[in-house]
């Protein structure tokens, strides 16, 4: 990616309008966008449209989990809305993948555009040791989480989206070529709000992140296209 910065921005909302006039106030100062699955289900393809229209790296953010086909499915409808990267549930075994991969190449080409990243979630962080447990999965959450970006390096994903604390395992374990896309970053001025093991940008980035994805630091900030001038900053040095 061209961008000059490696924060995609989540835009968590179900409002176009909203999503759209932050995504054009922040141009500039961010690398990309983040929509997800609320607004998505609120406004499908059409929406998502509107805030590409502003022109910059798209992460659709869908999770998608479901036999091969019909993942396959949702990957080429999705390929007209040329995103740099989307998800998928690594859970979903390496059929699914695989099959994710063929057909996100494959629609790509056919536009005439970039395939898009394959990213995998691991271990959704909102599971802790005793939730994983009741789901059948027994072992560490950090050894399920290892386990899930192997099997999703393995079968073709470009990447995977990791808590900050994994960053630096995973990096150690994937190599240097597999996309780290991390949430749960705050500055060290921003509040934590509901995340619990944070790092700040710098520190996510030294522990090998490719990207960052932030949120609330930047939308709820006072003045978000300074909150975001200033991340890009202390992450240039400045
Ligand atoms: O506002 P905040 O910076 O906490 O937003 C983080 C974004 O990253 C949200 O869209 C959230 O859903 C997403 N995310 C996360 N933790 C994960 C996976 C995704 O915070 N493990």
């Amino acid at each position: 990616m061209t961008a000059a910065s490696p924060v995609f921005v989540a835009l968590d909302t179900t409002e176009v309008a909203i999503a759209d006039a932050l995504a054009g106030r922040l141009a500039g100062s961010i690398g990309g966008v983040k929509l997800g699955l609320e607004f998505f289900c609120a406004n499908g393809a059409e929406g998502v449209r509107r805030v590409a229209a502003r022109g910059l790296p798209m992460f659709l953010d869908l999770k998608l989990h479901d036999i091969p086909n019909t993942v396959a499915g949702a990957v080429r409808a999705i390929a007209p809305l040329a995103p740099f990267c989307t998800t998928l549930h690594a859970g979903g075994g390496g059929s699914m993948i695989r099959a994710a991969r063929d057909a996100a190449g494959d629609a790509a080409a056919a536009l005439g555009l970039a395939r898009p990243l394959l990213l995998a979630v691991t271990v959704l962080t909102s599971l802790d040791a005793e939730a994983l447990a009741a789901t059948g999965v027994g072992g560490t959450v950090a050894d399920q989480v290892k386990r899930l970006a192997a099997l999703a390096q393995e079968s073709g994903a470009d990447g995977v989206v990791c808590s900050p604390r994994e960053a630096a395992a995973l990096r150690a374990q994937c190599g240097p070529g597999f996309t780290l896309m991390v949430p749960g970053i705050r500055p060290a001025w921003a509040a934590a709000d509901d995340q619990k093991r944070i790092l700040t940008p710098a520190e996510a980035m030294a522990a090998g992140a490719d990207y960052l994805v932030i949120g609330r630091p930047i939308t709820a900030a006072p003045d978000p296209a300074a909150a975001a001038r200033r991340i890009a900053d202390e992450l240039a040095g400045g």
